[in-house]
């Protein structure tokens, strides 16, 4: 019997958690659920956006599907108050490192993507993102100067060892998919960049067989829409791993298809998984959200952490023919709500 750790949070979380919920329990696997409170939610009950008690729910899980944190309602609080510190509070406290981020078009929603569609036929991608270090966890802070002006400043840094773990995951991947790695970085103006391109060549040394090739960042935000195609794994880290996964996730139709997942190095089975995308403030509580990209973490979830592959493949495989049947949300141009979507994916599973 697996625990698995439920942490929906907040906005579309909950609503599009639930349905990941209903397709988990519609496969009757042997699997047990905690729910825990986290972001603006726990934040409302208990004062904290990352509870003792759910921190420790994650700790013991096998794993943890997780929805989204944040509410424009929080956003005058201090930092370590915010909704959003809880996502970097579990990545931190759980090692969770290696955000792993398919992008491919699923068959069918040509018309979503803005792409041609032999363009968007062409994406079979996967971003391997750096989750525990960059800017977004450096030493942060704002003062006022001299003569009242103000200032703001995000330390971004990066060790070898950092550099060097994450490197690993994506070669590793590499090697099972086309032997293909394009190292995503801006070595040209930062010297953080400059580290983390030495460190990834030295890596290389270990995978004679991957094919490497350096690319800055600017350009990489261009190449996505002109050639998305040509990318195969993707190694860069937090931050511009995070602006160029919501670039390749509209290009295959809508942010609402993305899963992710994040290994953790606190234990070697251990993976938070969760849509790529936020909380959506902007159509929570309306029924419009998509949860394809919530059930098919839950799928990623059953494969890295659980070992269920023949479970995460129906999964998968339901999601697909509902689309492919012209299930659509709003955001892929149709009007079937969160829970009808839910519905369109549990008749193929
Ligand atoms: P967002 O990803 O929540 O939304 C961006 C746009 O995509 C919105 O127009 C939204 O309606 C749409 N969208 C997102 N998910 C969708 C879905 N499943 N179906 C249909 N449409 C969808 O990003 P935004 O608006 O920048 O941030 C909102 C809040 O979420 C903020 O508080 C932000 O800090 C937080 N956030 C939390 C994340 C997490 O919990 N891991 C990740 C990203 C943002
Ligand atoms: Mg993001």
């Amino acid at each position: 019997m697996s625990l698995i750790a439920l942490l929906p949070g907040d906005g579309i979380g909950p609503e599009v958690v639930a349905e990941a919920r209903r397709v988990l329990d519609a496969l009757a696997l042997d699997l047990t659920f905690e729910e825990a409170p986290v972001g603006g939610a726990a934040y409302l009950a208990q004062g904290q956006p990352l509870p003792p008690d759910t921190l420790a729910l994650a700790k013991r899980a096998d794993a943890i599907l997780f929805g989204a944190v944040g509410d424009p309602q929080f956003d005058a609080l201090e930092r370590r108050l915010r909704p959003e510190a809880a996502i970097l509070g579990l990545r931190r406290e759980l090692g969770l490192y290696a955000n792993l981020r398919p992008a491919t078009l699923t068959p069918g929603l040509e018309d979503a993507s803005p792409l041609k569609p032999d363009i968007a036929r062409a994406i079979d991608m996967i971003i391997v993102r750096e989750s525990n270090g960059d800017i977004y966890f450096g030493e942060k802070g704002h003062r006022t100067g001299l003569g009242g002006v103000r200032e703001g400043f995000d330390l971004m840094k990066y060790d070898e060892t950092e550099v060097a773990r994450i490197a690993h995951v994506a070669f590793g991947i590499a090697r099972r998919r086309k032997r293909k790695l394009c190292s995503i970085d801006k070595a040209n103006v930062l010297e953080t960049s400059q580290l983390w391109r030495d460190v990834v060549n030295e890596v290389s040394g270990d995978y004679d067989d991957v094919e490497l090739t350096h690319m800055y960042v600017d350009n990489a935000a261009m190449q996505m829409v002109r050639n998305p195609g040509q990318f195969d794994v993707i190694l860069t880290g937090n931050m511009f791993g995070d602006i160029l996964s919501d670039e390749a996730s509209m290009c295959v139709g809508s942010i609402g298809m993305l899963p992710s997942a994040t290994l953790s190095s606190w234990r070697d089975t251990l993976g938070l998984y969760e849509p790529i995308h936020g909380s959506a403030p902007d159509i929570a509580g309306q029924g419009k959200a998509n949860p394809c990209a919530a059930i098919l973490s839950a799928a990623m979830m059953l494969r890295h952490s659980l070992n269920m592959m023949e479970a995460a493949m129906r999964i998968e495989g339901a999601v697909a023919q509902a689309i492919a049947g012209g299930a659509r949300t709003p955001d892929l141009g149709g009007s079937l709500s969160t829970n009808a979507m839910g519905d369109a994916i549990l008749a193929h599973l």
